[in-house]
This record gives structure tokens, sequence and C-alpha cells, in this order.
């Protein structure tokens, strides 16, 4: 149009790893860090994301000047997803990627590796999403003598030689972890080519140590690598929905990331849903009001005209509830083009939800970021699928099990991963014998099919 205009967005960051490391503390203590070194006005609320703006980014890189002498903030900010727990890496594709710019990956100093740090990584290698790793709870190692919110560079010099110790050999089996799966890594500060090396930064996400260093460094990277990536304009927007919700007053409504262009208020968009695609309009577009956390005040937004990437947005629309969390959401930027949007948005989804008429085993999903993160694993196990959908386990998975597991009884099963098993299903799994192996971690999903398909042969 006429008032096109380019601006460089806000890059995306996700928080990623293992059960209890630390991502939603280091979220707390991002967004806390960002709320105390901000002026009045700055505040920018948005759902299911927090925006570090640039304003407190600078602030945050002043006292590290001498360690990051040539860091200049030309970003917007950093926008962080909120998202809880296991679910965060469900949410995170996109046509040939991901939504994600860039991803912290946390990892318990005192832990190391765990399950989910290596399906983090997997879904990292193979979506090329570069990533940090933050040494979390560097507090914890013996002998540890914290300064609140100090740099690491600055903390490491009021420690013990033996703290010291501990820490490098912490760090070094991080590094050795990263090894076995195809990374070199070093700590953040003795790196020399950080398109080669992943960077380790040491943290406490309850001190506050080193999450200065984070954020500079996550801010130089972005800047010096992935600016061109950054560039949006005032196109019709594109998004990812993150979650599907009812709110009071509102019925159903989808909380969206758009990562790029622009949405406006009557906007003819598309996203998939639990049987077709489903085709809409914005009714309203909402923001939480300012100075509230959207988790805790739900229920309580404004409404805003339009909204620029990058950005998270409650959209409310008619017709909302067989939208599907992890659809691609595009605006129709006229009518005509219709079809051609129908026939992308289907062949995105089919690429992940299909039946075949072959042996192989019923997987199901919360979103469809998960269904491909748990397809993706039945690849490397060579495990074949026979039906994969997102939603609950039902009475048809179980039927659809129950055929295969006459011909192929290994195959004969459920692979349900943070779904729920309904009743009815549950009834009928016992009554014809269908195993059904749920969990919220892949890992756990495929150890026990595995165990159980040993024990079957045996
Ligand atoms: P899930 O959402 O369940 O996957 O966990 P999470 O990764 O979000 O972990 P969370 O932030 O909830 O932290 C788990 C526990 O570790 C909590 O009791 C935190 O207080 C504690 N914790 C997190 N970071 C630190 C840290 O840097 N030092 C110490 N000592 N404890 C920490
Ligand atoms: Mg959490």
């Amino acid at each position: 149009s006429s008032t096109s205009r380019e601006w460089i967005r806000q890059p995306i960051i996700v928080v990623m790893g293992h059960v209890d490391h630390g991502k939603t503390t280091l979220l707390d203590k991002i967004r806390g860090t960002a709320v105390a070194r901000k002026e009045p006005g700055e505040i920018t609320q948005h759902v299911g994301a927090s925006i570090v703006p640039a304003s407190v980014l600078k602030k945050i890189a002043e006292p590290l000047k001498k360690y990051f002498p040539k860091l200049q903030i030309e970003i917007p900010g950093l926008l962080f997803i909120d998202t809880p727990g296991h679910e965060l890496f469900a949410n995170l594709r996109k046509r040939g990627g991901s939504v994600a710019d860039m991803a912290i990956l946390v990892v318990d100093v005192m832990e190391g590796f765990q399950p989910q740090t290596v399906e983090a990584i997997n879904i990292l290698k193979e979506k090329r999403v570069p990533f940090v790793v933050a040494a979390n709870k560097i507090d914890r190692i013996e002998g540890w003598r914290p300064t609140p919110d100090a740099p690491f560079l600055e903390t490491i010099r009021n420690q013990s030689q033996r703290a010291l110790n501990l820490l490098e050999e912490k760090i070094y089996r991080i590094a050795g972890e990263l090894y076995n799966h195809g990374f070199e890594a070093e700590r953040f500060d003795r790196v020399r080519d950080f398109r080669r090396t992943v960077a380790i930064i040491p943290i406490s996400a309850k001190t506050g140590e080193g999450v200065s260093e984070l954020l500079a460094l996550i801010t130089g990277l972005v800047q010096q690598f992935m600016k061109k990536k950054l560039v949006t304009s005032s196109e019709p927007a594109k998004g990812v929905v993150l979650e599907v919700k009812e709110e009071p007053g509102l019925g159903t409504t989808i909380d969206v990331i758009i990562y790029d262009g622009v949405l406006r208020k009557n906007d003819l968009f598309i996203i998939a849903g639990k049987s077709k695609p489903v085709v809409t309009r914005v009714r309203a577009l909402l923001m939480p009001r300012p100075l509230q956390d959207m988790r805790m005040h739900e229920g309580r937004f404004t409404q805003v005209e339009e909204v620029y990437a990058a950005t998270g947005v409650k959209v409310s629309a008619p017709d909302l509830d067989d939208a599907l969390a992890g659809s691609p959401l595009y605006v129709i930027p006229d009518e005509t083009k219709l079809q051609d949007y129908l026939r992308m948005v289907s062949e995105e989804v089919s690429e992940l939800r299909f039946k075949v008429e072959s042996d192989g085993v019923v997987i199901k999903a919360d979103t469809l970021g998960s269904l491909e993160a748990l397809l993706e694993a039945m690849r490397r196990e060579k495990i074949p699928v026979r039906l994969a959908d997102v939603g609950n386990v039902s009475r048809n998975d179980v039927i659809e099990a129950s055929v295969v597991k006459k011909s192929k009884p290994e195959y004969g099963v459920i692979l349900a991963f943070n779904v729920k098993l309904l009743p009815e299903a549950e009834e009928l799994a016992a009554r014809e014998g269908v195993k059904v192996f749920q969990s919220n971690i892949i890992y756990h999903i495929i150890e026990e099919y595995g165990k159980w398909v040993k024990e079957l042969k045996e």
C-alpha cells in the first residue's frame, strides 16, 4: 500500500530446558529486571510474551561496557515467549522453520543434561534455531558467595579457588554433553567465533548473577547475525497460535504471536482447525492492561486497533471453537486469494496430521508443534505411524490401534504426549487390551514403549 513502511522487529527468544532447571525463574528474573529498570511509560505488556525494551537493554548493558565495548542497541527489544514448562517447545513451528529466532537452553549446572535437555537440543537442531546455554543455579555450587544481580565476570572475582574449580568442572561437563550432540561449546568469555561455538553463560536465575551478560550476549548475537531476518513491513500479518482459551464475556479466543507484518481489527485471517481450516475476521484485538501480568489478571484487557510484529496479542473472533493450538495464522489480503490460503494451511497441517492405512502406532499430542516433535522422534526411532493427530485420546483412536493390534501387536498401541485419555477411550482400551503410553516427556513415552515391546517379544 502507499503507506508501506519497514522496521526491525524484536527477535523472538524462547526458553527451553528440562523440568525444574529454572526456565520460569529465569523469565521472572528477566521480567523483574525489566520492570525494575524501566521508566514509567516504557511498559510493554503482551499476551503470551514479554518484551524487554531497548531502553532497558541499554541500562542492563551499561555496566558491561568494559566487557562488550562495541555493544550498541539497534533492536527495539527482545521478545520472550512465556509459555510455561514443557508446553514451550510445543508452539514454535512455522513454515520452513521455527517462530523462534533464538533460544536459551537452560541447564541446571548441578544436574547437567537431562531427557528434556536432549529433546530441546534435537528440536533446535532440526529447526536450525541458534541458541546459547544458560548454565543455571551457579549459586548452588558449594561455597559460592553470591552478589545479587552482579555480572558473572564480576561475581567470579569474589569466589574461592575451590568454587571456581567446581564451576569449571560443571561447565566442562556441559560442554562435553553439547559435543556429544555435535556442538562445540565454551564459556562465553572464551568464545572466539560465535558462529561456530555455542556460548555457555553461567547464571543464577535466583540471585540474578550473569543475567545481564545473558541478555547482552543475546542482543549482540542477534544484531550481528540476524538483523536482516528481523526486517518486517506493514504487510498482512503472519503468526502462530499459542493457546486457544475461553474468556468470560468473549467466548473462545486465541493467543497469538505475530512475527511478521501488521494485524488489524476486521482483518480476514485463516488458521488451522480441528476438522478444517477456520476463516474468520478479527472482532477485537486485546492487550493486557498496563502493569498487569496477563496470567494473573485474566479478563482485563484493553482493545487496540492494530498490532505490529513482533508482539503477542489476544484475538477475539467468531468461530474459534475449532482452533488448533500451534496453528499458523495468516491474514488474507483479499478474498480472491482465499483458495491459495486454504491450500497453504491445509498443506502445512497435513504434513503433520495424517492417517494412513498401514501397520503403525497411533500418536496424539496437544498442539501441532508437539505433534511434530513426536513425529520427529518416531522417525528417529524408526517407529511407523498409522495415525497422527492433535487432541485427547478418543474411542476412535483406540479402535484404530486395536485394528493394528490384530496383525502387528507391537504397533497396536497409542503414544500420547501431554493429552488426556477420555473415559470412554480408557474403558475401550482396557477391554481391547490396547496399551496407552502417556507422558509430557517424549523420551519417557519412547522408553516405556521400548521396554514393553521388548517384553512382548520375549
Ligand atoms: P518447569 O516449568 O516445571 O519445567 O520448571 P522450570 O524450568 O520452569 O523451573 P522453575 O523456574 O520452576 O524452577 C524450579 C526450581 O528451581 C524452583 O524451586 C526454583 O526456585 C529453583 N531455581 C530456579 N533457578 C534457580 C537458581 O538459579 N538457583 C537456585 N538455587 N534455585 C533455582
Ligand atoms: Mg516453568
